[in-house]
């Protein structure tokens, strides 16, 4: 038992758990146990677990820190309690003493207790298991008296090693996913305590303090990564969010939050850049081309000291903190260049250049329009105004006051406002896009009644022809993009036609084996003439193989059967049905029943069966 000082009622209120020995060193209650247990000297033993309070530190150690308080009441043991008691300096020093009073076998076969020899009254502590008595024991102190041996301190190689595997771990590891972070917390916890306990197992002693440490380090650097990547990613959007892509420099909305914010700290000349009649100069410009000037004109922008952002399309707005004299000389260098500039592009455009003290209780959009409108009536090429807004100029009272401006606001007004600009671009895009194909659907038109008006008999027979493929179409329940691919294949299908000479055809009678071969090449003429057609591409076969059979002796290849594309199987049965039931040139026009009687002896020979059966049903 220890020794204790004991209060005048005596109770024991605080515990001292370091003892000095002879070299003026303060060893932790741990050291000593184990050193009294291994027989050695407490120096050797605190050199390995570096639990000595060193006497070179003493000075920056509060006294009171080597005691340990206990807030309740203890009574001092009775010496005739059953427990023999025995004092712990005594064992320390004069073990021999010892023995001599208690007996030699004093501590044979016994487990020691060190502790306060004095009666424990309220030593309750709340436990996972219920309210329990105890005390509490340096951790690594235990594992010592328990392994018998001493905790092997690594050094600080293993640990620095340890903590940046621990942060590689974490880095690993690291996820968004919530009930993953708890996994994962749980399991490194679990790792962190198991792990010692295998390894004592094969008696390998783990310091614990390096466990702690581990583990703090683990979580700490996925913290650390977490707030960094998420600052990086929130400046990424910042980027994105407040840069104007076409001129390079920032939105006007981000602009406001800065010149706030940098107010508060300094004085502030606000410079607005008018670039007269540039839009009626670039108007009409390629995009490319616009986006090179513009970038020229940031880069002689950004050589002033100044943050600029972009105000109208004629107009870069910034702000300087440089003095308003050395200002004014740099602003002048600016105009001459920016106007140099502009004209070695080719742009006629004057630059005027008007700066003024920003002050800071106004509403800045009223003062920077304040300053656009004084730039753009401004006669002189550079102007250092008074202070803005010029006088009766008032700040708008129904605007609101910008007193407070918070980054994530001016984000995402910023993001609305290219939302906005996004859905313009996106009408106008499509404006255009109704208008190629309605440019489209005329040149098909054109090309239709080209061929028509050379074969006056064929007189609307390529509409008839879509107009029977649709009602298979429909039958089948094709999707209308099918659909209106099929219409335009069913348009076009002859217009190869217009290569063949009016010799053949328009010949009455029977046409030569050559004669015959020429027609036979108009599908392959209607392919080339639509090649160039990229918006048709897809359908270029279905114009192809509207002559093919299904027995397979059709032209131009001979496919057969389901090689040959369904549209054009349906297109070849409009394509027959409307030729009978109108008529060519020498043969008289058949009626409907005529015509399917027709075509259906055709089946199998010239038509799939099924879509004949198809098609008698519809036409
Ligand atoms: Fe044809």
């Amino acid at each position: 038992m220890l020794n204790t000082l004991v209060d005048e009622d005596g109770f024991i209120r605080k515990l001292r758990v370091s003892a000095r020995v002879k070299d003026r060193t303060y060893y932790s209650l741990s050291v000593m146990a184990v050193s009294a247990y291994l027989g050695k000297e407490p120096s050797a033993v605190a050199s390995d677990l570096r639990m000595v309070i060193d006497t070179r530190f003493r000075r920056y150690m509060d006294f009171e820190d080597r005691y340990f308080y206990i807030d309740y009441k203890v009574r001092q043991h009775q010496r005739d309690s059953a427990v023999p008691v025995v004092s712990f300096y005594d064992v320390l020093h004069d073990m021999e003493r010892v023995k001599a009073g208690r007996g030699a076998d004093l501590f044979k076969d016994s487990i020691v207790l060190v502790y306060p020899a004095a009666e424990v009254g309220h030593d309750i502590h709340l436990t996972p298991l219920g309210k329990m008595p105890g005390g509490f024991v340096h951790i690594n102190g235990i594992i010592n008296i328990l392994s018998g041996g001493t905790v092997d301190s690594p050094g600080y190689i293993p640990v620095v090693l340890l903590c940046v595997a621990a942060a590689a771990l974490s880095f690993a590891v690291r996820t968004d996913n919530v009930q993953k972070s708890i996994l994962i917390f749980t399991a490194v916890i679990g790792f962190n305590i198991f792990v010692p306990l295998v390894l004592w197992k094969f008696h390998i002693k783990a310091d614990f303090v390096q466990v702690i440490v581990f583990s703090f380090v683990f979580f700490a650097s996925a913290g650390i990564y977490r707030v960094a990547d998420f600052l990086a990613r929130l400046s990424a959007i910042k980027d994105r969010a407040t840069v104007d892509p076409l001129r390079g420099v920032y939105t006007l909305r981000y602009f406001r939050y800065r010149i706030e914010l940098e107010a508060r700290r300094r004085r502030l000349q606000a410079i607005m850049v008018h670039l007269r009649d540039f839009r009626a100069h670039t108007d009409d410009m390629p995009i490319d081309r616009l986006k090179e000037i513009w970038s020229r004109i940031h880069g002689l922008l950004s050589n002033v000291n100044s943050f600029w952002a972009i105000y109208s399309p004629e107009e870069a707005v910034g702000f300087s903190a440089q003095r308003r004299e050395r200002l004014e000389v740099v602003l002048v260098s600016l105009q001459e260049r920016l106007t140099r500039l502009l004209r070695e592009m080719g742009l006629g455009v004057e630059v005027k250049i008007c700066a003024a003290e920003y002050t800071r209780n106004s509403n800045p959009f009223d003062s920077l329009a304040a300053l656009a409108r004084q730039a753009r009536s401004l006669a002189a090429n550079v102007l250092m105004s008074s202070d803005i807004p010029p006088p009766g100029e008032k700040p708008d009272a129904g605007q609101p006051s910008m007193a407070q401006p918070q980054i994530l606001d001016s984000l995402a007004e910023d993001i609305e406002e290219k939302n906005r600009q996004l859905l313009s671009l996106y009408e106008k895009l499509k404006d255009e896009h109704d208008k190629t194909k309605e440019a489209f659907y005329q040149i098909i038109t054109s090309l239709v009644n080209a061929l028509e008006a050379r074969d006056p008999y064929t007189q609307g027979h390529s509409l008839r022809v879509a107009e029977y493929a649709l009602l298979v179409a429909d039958k089948l329940g094709w999707p209308p993009d099918q659909k209106e691919k099929l219409r335009k294949a069913s348009l076009l299908h002859d217009l190869g036609k217009i290569g063949i000479p009016d010799a053949i055809l328009h010949k009455k009678g029977q046409l030569t084996d050559e004669e015959f071969g020429f027609i036979k090449q108009h599908e392959i003429f209607g392919v080339n003439i639509l090649k160039p057609l990229k918006e048709i591409e897809d359908i270029l076969p279905w114009i192809l193989y509207h002559h093919e059979k299904w027995d397979g002796t059709g032209y131009p290849h001979g496919l057969g059967g389901d090689a040959i594309p369904i549209a054009s199987q349906i297109i070849a049965l409009a394509d027959v049905y409307d030729a009978l039931t109108t008529g060519r040139d020498y043969k008289k026009s058949l009626n409907r029943q005529e015509a399917v009687d027709i075509i259906v002896k055709g089946k199998g020979t010239h038509f799939s069966p099924q879509l004949v059966d198809l098609f008698v049903s519809v036409i």
